[in-house]
């Protein structure tokens, strides 16, 4: 039997990200779990229009995804609950600049990524902002041969109908291979 669950999203659990932008010329950084791949060189964030983050993209046509450790919980919980509006976010962490020079990344993230700004999708209570990825940067401690090991980032993952952090399991499979034995 199967317990019905009315019209539920239930894509979870989804990676915990922080955004960065430059809003007045400062950084900020927004938590956001509504991130999609669009293929290799694309990103989305689904960002509800009311965040101080949004002007700061729209400005400058440029922004972050940081992608913290699970030890980096409380701060990537702090910058989902308080509005740059109100806290001066940027001074949490210690911020550096890559070749866009106005997308503010967080040096003690494993994983950063700078995005420009490729489409704006505008839903009802959400700018979608589809951006390109231009460059990409990892701690050494979690670089692999072919990139990143995600097992070494211990990335934060995250599911909202409970409203919690889990975090990710062991590799058990190879993609694109384990299913040749059904061939
Ligand atoms: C775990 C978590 C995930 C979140 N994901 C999103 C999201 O995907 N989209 C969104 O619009 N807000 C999301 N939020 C809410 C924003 O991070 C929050 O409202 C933030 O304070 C806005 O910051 P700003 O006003 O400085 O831009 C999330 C919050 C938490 C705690």
């Amino acid at each position: 039997m199967k317990k019905e669950l009315g019209a539920a999203n239930c894509l979870y659990p989804m990676p915990v990200t922080l955004v960065g932008a430059l809003v007045d010329g400062k950084p900020n950084y927004i938590t956001i779990a509504y991130v999609g791949i669009i293929d290799h060189g694309h990103v989305s964030l689904a960002m509800g229009k009311v965040h101080y983050t949004n002007d700061g993209i729209r400005e400058n046509g440029t922004f972050s995804i940081n992608l913290p450790s699970t030890s980096m919980v409380k701060e990537a919980d702090y910058c989902g609950l308080v509005s740059g509006r109100k806290a001066d976010k940027g001074a949490l962490f210690e911020t550096f600049f890559g070749v866009l020079e106005t997308a503010p990344m967080i040096a003690g993230c494993p994983v950063n990524m700078e995005c420009r700004l490729a489409q704006t999708i505008d839903m009802p209570r959400h700018d979608v902002f589809v951006g390109e990825v231009v460059a990409s940067y990892c701690d050494e401690e979690v670089a692999s041969e072919n990139g990143v090991d995600f097992s070494k980032v211990d990335p934060i993952l995250f599911a909202m109908y409970d409203k919690s952090y889990f975090r990710m399991g062991e590799r058990f499979a190879d993609a694109w291979s384990v299913g040749k034995a059904l061939m």
